[in-house]
């Protein structure tokens, strides 16, 4: 049987003193497989490379150099996020990398959604591969490669970083997570002590907000993005709604919309509000929502979100339509 394949045996994890023990046998198997080399990790800020992140700085602490690359696109309060939990808490050898103007002048006036997809996928691996060459003695590289990637597609984490990493990097590879399905990353997560709101996050396209800002990316409109996206965060979470819709955000389109403010014509932004409920992403369903809850987002967002005026809730399953709008 080889590495990449989950022994039968193997137990699931799903309670804490399970998840305790892997995470021992692991930093010991890291220890053993790493010595007093260092190790770069690709930083998102997502489960799994945040899960990984947690595990290796137990096991060789600052030989992990994390790079977190903020490409612009992330939701509101995710980079600050990541550097609060790994370099504030877990005082992690951390290098942020603000790249955003770079990659939105990229986009500019780029509205194929395949194209701006390749176009930030692409300039990820770039900003990784600099940071990593202006680094000295790296040995190994990190991935959060999970087990449903290795059965998926050929154990790439494809959409781990919005597109793997550079292809040329020689490095042994060091994938502590990837004979584990998502839910016992969860639990190792839990176990490790990440903030909950890191470890339960939703799935999300690599890109993130790059899929939910349609057409040609706009600052303005991704400023309206990410300010209606985080009220409606917020708003699921007094609603206790956050553990019981599967997804849930924002889009903001790239037609504008007639209103009326302060007595005076507009021609503003619409946002969309889209939640589904979904066993496997195949298929999915919108859950019924308490109306008061939707007036209460609908309310905040067009007082507090600059340039929108119009405020709606897509009621589409997915087929015929899909979770994402691009
Ligand atoms: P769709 O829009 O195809 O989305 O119904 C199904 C699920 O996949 C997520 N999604 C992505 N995840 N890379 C990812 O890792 C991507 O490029 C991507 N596009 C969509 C989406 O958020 C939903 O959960």
């Amino acid at each position: 049987m080889d590495s990449n394949t989950r022994p039968e045996s193997m137990e699931r994890i799903t309670t804490k003193e399970l998840a305790d023990k892997f995470i021992e046998d692991k930093v010991a198997e890291v220890r053993a497989q790493v010595g007093d080399k260092k190790v770069l990790l690709a930083l998102s800020g997502g489960v799994d490379s945040s899960v990984v992140a947690a595990l290796l700085i137990k096991a060789i602490g600052k030989q992990l150099v994390c790079v977190h690359v903020n490409h612009g696109l992330m939701r509101k309060g995710e980079s600050e996020q990541v550097i609060e939990v790994f370099k504030n808490g877990l005082d992690a050898n951390l290098i942020y990398v603000d790249a955003s103007d770079r990659f939105l002048d990229l986009l500019k006036d780029v509205d194929e959604p395949e194209t701006k997809r390749k176009i930030i996928g692409g300039e990820f691996i770039k900003v990784f591969d600099e940071e990593a060459r202006k680094l000295e003695g790296i040995s190994f590289l990190a991935q959060g490669t999970i087990y449903p990637d290795i059965l998926e597609s050929d154990g790439v984490k494809a959409h781990h970083n919005v597109g793997g990493l550079p292809e040329d990097m020689q490095f042994e590879l060091v994938e502590p997570v990837k004979l584990l399905f998502k839910d016992e990353v969860r639990v190792v997560g839990n176990a490790l002590g990440l903030p909950e709101s890191m470890v339960d996050r939703q799935p999300f396209p690599g890109p993130v907000l790059g899929v939910r800002c349609t057409g040609a990316i706009t600052r303005d409109r991704l400023a309206a993005l990410r300010e209606s996206d985080a009220i409606l965060r917020e708003e699921f979470d007094t609603a206790g709604l956050t553990k019981q819709v599967w997804q849930f955000f924002t889009v903001v389109t790239d037609f504008r919309s007639t209103g009326v403010r302060n007595g005076k014509r507009v021609f503003d932004w619409p946002v969309i509000i889209r939640a589904v409920n979904t066993v496997d992403a195949m298929s999915a369903t919108v859950p019924e929502l308490d109306r008061n809850v939707l007036k209460k987002i609908t309310d905040r967002i067009l007082a507090e979100v600059p340039g929108v005026c119009r405020v709606l809730y897509d009621l589409s399953p997915k087929s015929p339509a899909t979770i994402e709008w691009e």
